[in-house]
């Protein structure tokens, strides 16, 4: 069994692949600070796979702690580097928190493998590095625009880090995974996204005004150039994100990779309006959403989905839920933490 560390493995996309990761047979270890995660979904996923991960619960920043760990863990076949700040509002707040939690983690983790004979490493980024895109889908060769705020710049320098030092150490094999818009849950809704305070994101602010935590969703602008005027998104089931970093790792571990240093778009290569994401709440749960449509939102790009070919051919993985799908699994989800609240 091969072992694998996943940092940030308790939060959204973390603790979902820890569990593919399981019931591939992989022995996982996760680091997590518990900063915007909770170490009850430790005890979640191991009521899922029936087996409870290793667990060290630290900081990455804390660099004497980093290594540490790996000197007393020599036997990590592959890093999955989730751990990160997410939160584009406080990073424009805080510029410096995100360089140093995003960056200088990044580094300590990069510093650690250069000491291996050989390891693999695949890194969360985001569909962010794109900005608005020229083009429609975004394929990876699309231009990285300047980022619209410091978190998204992370991921862009994050990226450069990472292919800089392929560049010099061919003993590191990375992939990148960008990331389109990750929503829904688990099917057993045991595990799934657990927003802290009011929700910037769709899709959670969907649900909890669903089920009467907010009292209405503000549909952010009707009149952008798109179908019916509000903004277009390529929704991704988490799941299906979590099993294409299994199958990127499987890429590392077998020597696959076409070079020490890959991008992947990760999203279904549908774009979905945000009227369109109501809808299919609506269809699916039977419910009627009360939302209103309020003024544009600052930053926000009008349309963004994938071309979606390389990971297609390449890594073999195709998206396989729908939106309807990730929209009943988010629901189920929602129900399930207010059950006991
Ligand atoms: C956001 C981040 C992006 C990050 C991604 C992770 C911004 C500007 N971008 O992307 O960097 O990688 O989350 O999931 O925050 N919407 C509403 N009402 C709401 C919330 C959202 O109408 O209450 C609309 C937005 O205008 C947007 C769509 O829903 O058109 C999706 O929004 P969101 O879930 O925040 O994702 P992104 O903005 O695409």
């Amino acid at each position: 069994m091969d072992k694998i560390l996943v940092t940030g493995g308790l939060g959204f996309i973390g603790s979902h692949t820890v569990v593919e990761l399981q019931s591939n047979g992989y022995d996982v270890v996760v680091i997590d600070d518990l900063s915007n995660s909770s170490i009850e979904t430790l005890d979640r996923i191991t009521s899922i796979s029936g087996i409870k991960p290793q667990f060290q619960q630290f900081d990455l920043k804390d660099k004497t702690k980093v290594s540490e760990f790996f000197k007393a863990n020599t036997n990590i076949k592959g890093v999955i580097h989730f751990a990160a700040s997410k939160a584009v509002g406080e990073s424009m707040d805080n510029p410096l928190m995100y360089y140093e939690n995003n960056i200088n983690t990044l580094v300590y983790v990069l510093q650690e493998l250069k000491k291996l004979n050989h390891s693999n490493f695949i890194f969360s980024s985001s569909c962010t590095v794109y900005g608005q895109a020229d083009e429609l889908p975004i394929t990876e060769n699309a231009p990285v625009k300047m980022a619209e705020s410091p978190y998204g710049n992370t991921k862009q320098i994050g990226e450069e880090i990472i292919s800089d030092e392929c560049r010099v150490n061919s003993k590191l094999n990375a992939i990148a995974l960008r990331y389109f818009n990750p929503i829904g849950a688990h099917e057993t809704a045991i595990i799934g996204e657990l927003p802290i305070g009011v929700p910037q994101n769709l899709v959670p602010f969907i649900t909890q005004t669903a089920i009467g935590l907010r009292d209405q969703l503000s549909v952010f602008g009707d009149d952008y150039p798109t179908s019916d005027g509000t903004c277009v998104r390529d929704y991704i089931h988490v799941v299906d994100l979590a099993k294409a970093h299994v199958i990127a790792l499987e890429r590392l571990l077998k020597n696959k990779n076409k070079s020490n240093y890959e991008t992947f778009n990760l999203g279904t290569g549908k774009g979905s309006s945000v009227l369109e994401v109501i809808q299919s709440f609506e269809a699916v749960t039977g419910l009627k959403l009360n939302y209103k449509v309020a003024d544009r939102r600052a930053g926000d790009i009008i349309a963004a989905y994938a071309d979606t070919s390389k990971a297609n051919n390449e890594l073999g993985w195709k998206a396989k839920f729908t939106l309807d799908d990730a929209m009943k699994s988010a629901w189920k989800w929602e129900q399930n933490i207010r059950k006991n609240s």
